[in-house]
């Protein structure tokens, strides 16, 4: 199976690649003074919903850093020619690589579960302060742990307990880099249950849809597992926090 394949169907039906509900996310979002021309980047955008969605209400100027060629055609269907060519720009190409040759600098960057794409969470926030000016506000979505994961739980994703910090952690990281907390939201059970639901829907939708496909077994077997860890250690281990920092530059 294609790598990315599993994920792209588990994410179609997603507007947001995450367990936040729209209205949280946007009332974090408005703590942040956007204003009309302001440039805001998105690292790990998706299907650049939150970009399109700041076009739309504050006229900012939007890059987006996303790797999945098929979450950008999506964008751009949605997002119409005249956004493309004047307030949206997307990058389809390595977040890392974009960031290592970036010299400019935004008034906002956003970073919404894809801390992976630049490598892990702190390091995500030392590259974000980097091309945020002055005065400038990052915004990061982040996994962490609601109590120690069970060995069993990490096996099952694959993960290690290291990769993720607690909620108090997540806030301490960029305190001790010198960022500002100005605000922190975390997902509840249910933006969870539409997250997790939601994915496991969309493979098995697409197994019963697609018979022939050579992958379905696989796809099943792997949808069946995740779900299961979900609902047995994941409810009560795993969270996801949105944190809002400003960036002082130092000063
Ligand atoms: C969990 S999704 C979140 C998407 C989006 N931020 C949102 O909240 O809807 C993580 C995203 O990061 C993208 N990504 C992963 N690695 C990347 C990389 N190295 N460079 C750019 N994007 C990457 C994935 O393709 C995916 O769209």
């Amino acid at each position: 199976m294609a790598s990315n394949k599993f994920s792209v169907i588990a994410h179609r039906d997603h507007e947001i690649c995450n367990p936040l509900n729209k209205g949280k996310l946007q009332s974090v979002l408005d703590r942040i003074p956007f204003e009309s021309g302001g440039k805001v980047l998105d690292i790990g955008a998706g299907k650049c919903s939150v970009l399109m969605d700041l076009i739309d209400r504050h006229d900012v100027v939007g890059t987006a850093i996303e790797i999945e060629r098929s979450f950008i055609e999506e964008a751009q269907r949605k997002a119409g020619q005249w956004i493309i060519d004047n307030q949206l720009e997307i990058v389809n190409e390595d977040a890392k690589k974009v960031i290592d040759g970036m010299d400019e600098l935004y008034d906002v960057s956003i970073c919404l579960g894809a801390t992976h794409a630049l490598g892990n969470y702190k390091v995500t926030l030392e590259r974000m302060s980097e091309v945020v000016k002055p005065g400038g506000y990052l915004l990061v979505g982040e996994g962490y742990w609601k109590r120690k994961p069970d060995a069993a739980y990490l096996e099952a994703l694959g993960a290690e307990e290291g990769e993720l910090f607690s909620h108090q952690e997540n806030i301490q990281v960029g305190e001790d880099l010198g960022l500002v907390p100005m605000w922190a939201s975390v997902a509840n059970e249910d933006e969870w249950d539409d997250y997790e639901w939601l994915y496991s829907r969309s493979i098995e939708m697409y197994c019963l849809e697609n018979p022939d496909d050579p992958d379905v077994n696989a796809m099943r077997d792997r949808i069946r597992k995740w779900r299961s860890s979900y609902l047995r250690w994941g409810r009560n281990t795993l969270g996801f926090g949105l944190y809002l920092f400003y960036n002082t530059g130092g000063k």
